[in-house]
């Protein structure tokens, strides 16, 4: 039985004043039956950990580099976000993949990395419009799923989060049969490469998620919970998501 998960990536929004909006959910949801995952800018996750002591809310990291350590400015290693007290990380972030050309080779050096330093992996595919509606869409996600997790991957040290990438931050979803076939897809992927433990690899849907349809989205088959962009940042909008999934 795969445990329910569902994780904020707050990207590159967060400043000490929004620890308030997670204390608010610690404190709507005492006791979660989901897990709970919250990935805020790095520079908030040992002061996000320290808030949420003694609850089991995990915090995570948005990217760490493929090295353990090393002349890389500006980057942070998978140790390092673990010393900080993160027990995850986001990987290949479309956001990434556009804005740093990150290559399902980086992305899976990346999530090496992360499992070296014994941090859970949450590793983003997903298709584009032009993909999509070239009928590229299963080929683009086989593609990227493929190449973007190692060896090292288990259903217990990694996530796979399926994000179209023309359903991020637009208000576009796909339809639940789409958002089904894509899930299934990853699921009988994972099935041939890693067997038995194909099934235990946790498949969240990103791309829109929200109070009004995270409910019918997570009653689709073999997803497993959502990762959610805007509708993180508020504990308003967080607290109805993670109660629907709670429900499902
Ligand atoms: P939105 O929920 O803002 O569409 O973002 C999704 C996302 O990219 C999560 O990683």
């Amino acid at each position: 039985m795969r445990r329910k998960l569902v994780a904020g990536n707050w990207k590159m929004n967060g400043t000490r004043a929004d620890l308030a909006e997670v204390q608010a959910l610690t404190t709507a949801f005492p006791a979660p039956t989901v897990d709970l995952l919250i990935c805020p800018p790095a520079t908030l996750i040992a002061q996000m950990v320290t808030a949420t002591q003694g609850h089991t809310l995990a915090v995570g990291g948005q990217d760490c580099h493929a090295n353990p350590k090393g002349a890389h400015t500006g980057d942070i290693s998978a140790p390092e976000l673990a010393d900080a007290g993160a027990s995850h990380v986001i990987l290949g972030h479309s956001e990434r993949r556009t804005d740093h050309a990150e290559t399902d080779a980086q992305v899976r050096a990346k999530a090496q990395a992360a499992h070296s330093a014994g941090l859970i992996a949450l590793v983003c595919i997903g298709e584009t419009l032009e993909q999509r509606e070239a009928g590229q869409t299963l080929a683009v996600v086989g593609t990227q799923l493929a190449g973007s997790l190692p060896d090292t991957a288990t259903g217990a040290n990694t996530v796979i989060a399926y994000e179209p990438v023309w359903a991020i931050g637009t208000g576009l979803v796909p339809t639940l049969p789409q958002i089904a076939e894509v899930h299934a897809f990853i699921r009988a992927d994972l099935a041939i490469r890693f067997g038995a433990d194909g099934a235990t690899f946790r498949i969240l849907y990103g791309g829109s998620v929200k109070p009004s349809n995270a409910a019918e989205i997570f009653g689709v088959p073999d997803v497993d919970g959502a990762l959610v962009g805007g509708a993180s940042l508020k504990a308003a909008d967080f607290g109805p998501i993670i109660a629907a999934l709670s429900a499902a």
